[in-house]
């Protein structure tokens, strides 16, 4: 099959963030071309320009190409050749910068892939969202772990009925790694997540929380009602919070309980989902990607594997896996996962067809939009001792 199908050509695309030491910037960059899709040709890849320079060989983009700020980037890329320029730019800087940087691709005409949590604060997402419905371009967010076969398989088998009404949502996200107060040492991923200026009002939350939130959204498309929510900084001196928990009541009645902790010693990246259904319950943990446990009472427990063509497999469970059972499949495919399905719709927006805007396989505006408000709810409802309020927004997915 050609390139992209009928566009029968490598998408362009141009970094900004990851530059030397950082951490996502390298996951997109690879995550884009695993299925050789798409080739990496400009970036901006730091706030400081000889380092964006600098750190261009690692990724061998062209000199020419290598920018020393998005600005300069999006100007110089708009007055190449049609058949040269860019068709995406992802976004791998700091919080505060995603917005300015996605706001001004967008305009520029470029797709966008902007990674999570969507802005700094709800008031630039509810303006990005206006941006992104007036630009007609593809813009995802890369809320990754909705990329894992097991979880749109995961999703289908809910979506189909197979665990009845569900009736309720335990996820946590725990990391440990924030337990000493790094960012007092020269720890740049530690500076700016505790820097209210950089990382916007929520630590853990905005970090980590809104990935769970996302994920029990994404799995069972409950539409969300309620919030009530403790957050608190167990590291003292720090300025945002480092552990929560809260409750979401659904509109159908379904409770979910969410905790997200960076202070727990030894955990690493346990995000894990239990939901409970009238007819079944299932439990998966992204540090154990490739099983998920479904469970009925009277029977025995099954361990779904990740196995592409096994007769259990859904369509969307299957369409997500690349390689044989019992070979691991990881946190780059998933990845991965977010970049193939907004490849589809970049091929057809570059060929002047339609694409699909709101039901998307791919976490999108409407997700970031989501998100942005979960977190400015949550802080909303700590601030008030855990006081109820809504959650429901018009930009929601539904
Ligand atoms: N989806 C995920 O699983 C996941 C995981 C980690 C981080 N993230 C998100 O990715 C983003 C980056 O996180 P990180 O851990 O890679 O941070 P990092 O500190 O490791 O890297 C940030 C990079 O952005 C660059 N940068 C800052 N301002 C810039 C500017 N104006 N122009 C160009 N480059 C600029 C920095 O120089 C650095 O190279 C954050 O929004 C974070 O929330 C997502």
């Amino acid at each position: 099959m050609a390139t992209n199908g009928d566009l029968n050509r490598k998408l362009r695309m141009a970094l900004v963030g990851g530059g030397s030491g950082s951490f996502i910037g390298r996951v997109h960059a690879t995550a884009a071309v695993l299925d050789n899709r798409a080739a990496l040709v400009a970036g901006a890849l730091s706030s400081n320009p000889e380092r964006a320079k600098a750190s261009a060989a690692d990724y061998d983009i062209p000199e020419a190409r290598a920018y020393t700020s998005y600005q300069e980037m999006l100007e110089k890329e708009n007055a190449l050749p049609e058949s040269e320029r860019i068709d995406f730019v992802s976004v791998a800087t700091p919080n505060h910068m995603h917005f300015p940087v996605a706001k001004a691709a967008l305009e520029a005409g470029f797709n966008v892939m902007c990674d999570k949590p969507m802005t700094l604060t709800l008031a630039e997402a509810e303006e990005l969202y206006e941006v992104v419905q007036k630009s007609g371009a593809v813009f995802a967010v890369t809320h990754n772990y909705t990329g894992y076969p097991l979880i749109r398989q995961a999703r289908e088998m809910i979506l189909n009925g197979d665990l009845g009404e569900i009736n309720a949502i335990r996820v946590q996200y725990i990391q440990g790694w924030l337990r000493t107060k790094l960012e007092d040492t020269d720890q740049k991923q530690a500076a700016w997540r505790s820097d209210p200026a950089k990382s916007g009002a929520a630590g853990a939350y905005g970090d980590i929380g809104t990935h769970a939130y996302n994920l029990g959204r994404y799995m069972t498309g409950l539409l969300p009602d309620k919030v009530s929510s403790h957050l608190t900084t167990f590291v003292e001196g720090r300025k945002l919070d480092d552990y929560g928990t809260t409750v979401i009541r659904y509109e159908n009645g379904a409770l979910c309980t969410l905790t997200a902790s960076q202070i727990s010693h030894g955990r690493e990246n346990d995000l894990a989902i239990e939901i409970d259904g009238t007819k079944a319950a299932i439990q998966w943990r992204q540090e154990n990607p490739n099983e998920m446990i479904f469970r009925q009472n009277g029977e025995p427990h099954k361990i779904y594997t990740r196995s592409p063509g096994a007769p259990f497999m859904t369509p969307m469970g299957d369409a997500a896996c690349r390689i044989p059972a019992g070979h691991p499949e990881g946190f780059f495919e998933a990845f991965a996962n977010i970049y193939r399905a907004a490849f589809d719709a970049m091929a057809l927006r570059a060929l002047g067809k339609d694409f699909e805007k709101k039901d998307t396989i791919y976490p999108n505006i409407h997700d970031g939009v989501e998100g942005m408000y979960f977190i400015q709810q949550c802080v909303a409802s700590s601030g008030q001792d855990g006081a109820w309020l809504p959650l429901k927004h018009d930009a929601a997915r539904r």
